[in-house]
């Protein structure tokens, strides 16, 4: 990517040159003095104040809050125009503007081949599902002929261009360079932002054919984020206010179903996990949501995980169910608008829900039910709420209410950790918190990046399964696969390739450091028997957790015991086997 750090963080710090590196006021932390510096030779930034580092990428990550992709948008866009910060996002907000009416322009061809003797099937067939016209207007929704190339042939006629129909999903190109219409014979489902623009479509076939996916849909462009829109949060807004409540389905056509029905305080989450946007999105007209999923598992399954994400967004959740079989456009139009209300008014709070789940199982099987119950209860921000649901389920469950408070701690410990993880946003684990094979982990990297040969020595020795789970494994992974091919990565190649925020920040921290003063060989050592120690402590104390609980099978405890000796006969000769081998 051809964009230096020093013209990128210029727009952002302004910056002195001393020495070797340009210096400017952290834009990371609070400061009076300048420790913040940018070594071009490396394309690197630095504080020596809080630690912050990164590359390109982790820079405008960190100073944006975006992810990866979001950020090699930003400077794609920058390289190419090449032009200020302000005339760029002018080009964005023009490109947009072609991608709405692009999206616009199409809906309003397809809307009219629906009503157009080619789209009389298709108008049957949303008849046939119980929609009137007035509905099918509401939504726009309409009709792809089976051309190949029909709306590319349309827009042609008004001066549109392929590259626009391209670029907004509409249309695909081939390798030789032409280029055909994504959406051919199927129905269409517009998808509107929440300022009432079209952004992308949904499109259904209406005879379900094993050859093609039922739906297909628009890809993400810049201005469709799947992440961020609720299908008809738009239309139905309005009855999500006044009646203080949505109804969450998975379908558009549940949607359109339930609308047809005189029930409007509906969204769709077409069929995909919750994000935390869009609960952020619901979270702006009401604080109760019903979610109303397919009554199969997997619909039980995507109620439970969406509504934690609902839950910590401060939304009040409730699960109507449904009969096997039916899916909320199934069921209204079997039983009617009335038989619908009822369910979604019989609905049950989230941890009613998961209660009643956990009480038909028997009590002394029920630890991973009340693990997921506190999960949910761990993701209510409000004090109060929650101690009085604890209250409330240790009552149900004739648990001791102070047990159950420290099971809570645990796991909010435990979610608190997991999203540190997850927002990658976050520094790397302070040393303290790790274990001593976290921390030997951290060490073999430091290692390396210092003494490349001691490479040989760690990748003969060090097995990565090992360290699975480990933030830095990435790099030794990639230290090992350039060893085994024979080279030294430089440095520049190192920083310039991770581009998860805390692990660039490690190795900009560590390139920064002095060689620490050790013998390298010696310390890459240590590390790999620490590792290999607490592996073994892990497994001994395994085996001796299946000997507490295999009672006096003698086959069965004989060879767990030999299993135990051997595992401690390892442990005791283990700084020997590694000695000898190297
Ligand atoms: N979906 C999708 N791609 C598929 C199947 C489903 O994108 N191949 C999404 C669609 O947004 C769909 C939602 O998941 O609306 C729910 O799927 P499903 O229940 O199968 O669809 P319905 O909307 O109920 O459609 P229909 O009743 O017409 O089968
Ligand atoms: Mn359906």
């Amino acid at each position: 990517m051809a964009t230096d750090i020093l013209d990128l963080v210029s727009a952002y710090v302004t910056l002195k040159k001393k020495g070797q590196n340009q210096f400017g006021l952290c834009p990371f932390h609070n400061e009076k003095s300048p420790s913040f510096s940018i070594n071009q030779d490396k394309q690197i930034f630095h504080c020596f104040g809080c630690g912050a580092g990164g590359n390109v990428f982790t820079f405008l990550m960190r100073h944006e809050g975006i992810g990866f992709p979001e950020a090699v948008k930003l400077l794609a866009g920058r390289a190419n125009i090449d032009l200020e910060w302000e005339e760029r996002d002018e080009g964005q907000a023009k490109q947009n503007e072609a991608l709405y009416h692009i999206c616009e322009f199409a809906m309003d061809w397809f809307q009219q081949n629906l009503f157009a003797s080619t789209g009389e099937e298709a108008l049957k067939y949303f008849q046939s599902r119980g929609l009137s016209v007035e509905n099918m207007k509401a939504f726009g929704l309409g009709y792809a002929t089976h051309d190949w190339d029909g709306l590319i042939q349309q827009a042609g006629k008004t001066a549109n261009d392929v590259d626009t129909l391209v670029a907004a999903g509409l249309a695909l190109q081939k390798e030789g360079g032409k280029c055909y219409d994504r959406f051919r014979e199927r129905i269409m489902f517009p998808i509107k932002n929440l300022s009432g623009r079209v952004v992308a479509f949904g499109g259904r076939v209406m005879k379900e054919q094993p050859k093609s996916p039922k739906y297909i849909n628009s890809p993400e462009t810049p201005v469709y984020e799947k992440s961020k829109i609720l299908y008809g949060l738009f239309q139905n807004r309005d009855d999500i206010r006044r009646q203080d409540k949505a109804i969450f389905v998975e379908g558009y056509m549940d949607l359109l179903s339930l609308l047809a029905n005189g029930i409007g305080n509906v969204v769709a989450t077409s069929g995909t996990a919750l994000t935390q946007e869009q609960a952020a999105l619901i979270r702006r007209y009401t604080r109760h949501v019903v979610l109303m999923y397919d009554s199969d598992t997997a619909g039980a399954a995507a109620s439970i995980r969406g509504a934690d994400v609902l839950v910590e967004n401060d939304v009040e959740v409730y699960i109507a169910t449904l009969p096997d079989g039916h899916d909320p456009d199934s069921f209204v139009r079997e039983f009617g608008q009335e038989k619908l209300l009822d369910r979604v008014s019989n609905a049950k709070h989230l941890f009613d829900y998961k209660l009643t789940l956990l009480l038909q199982i028997a009590p002394e099987k029920r630890e991973e039910g009340v693990q997921s119950l506190l999960a949910s209860v761990a993701r209510v921000k409000d004090r109060i709420q929650r101690s009085m649901v604890v209250s409330d389920i240790a009552e149900r469950l004739h648990v001791n209410e102070k047990d159950l408070w420290a099971e809570l701690q645990k796991v909010l410990q435990q979610q608190a950790r997991k999203d540190a993880r997850l927002a990658g946003m976050s520094t790397a684990p302070k040393p303290g918190k790790q274990t001593k094979s976290e921390k030997a982990v951290d060490d073999l990297v430091r290692i390396l990046l210092h003494d490349w040969s001691t490479s040989e020595l760690i990748f003969d020795h060090f097995d990565l399964k090992v360290g699975e789970g480990h933030y830095l494994l990435p790099v030794l992974d990639f230290h090992k696969n350039q060893q085994r091919g024979g080279r030294q990565p430089t440095q520049i190649e190192i920083v310039q390739r991770f581009n998860d925020v805390r692990i660039s920040e490690f190795i900009v921290q560590e390139l920064a450091r002095e060689r620490p003063d050790l013998d390298a060989e010696k310390w890459a050592e240590d590390c790999i028997l620490t590792i290999r120690k607490e592996q073994l402590q892990q497994e001994i104390a395994a085996v001796r957790e299946q000997l507490k609980a295999c009672g006096g099978e003698a086959d069965v405890r004989r060879s767990l015991l030999s299993r135990c000796m051997a595992l401690e006969n390892e442990k005791s000769t283990l700084s020997l086997s590694l000695n000898k081998a190297t």
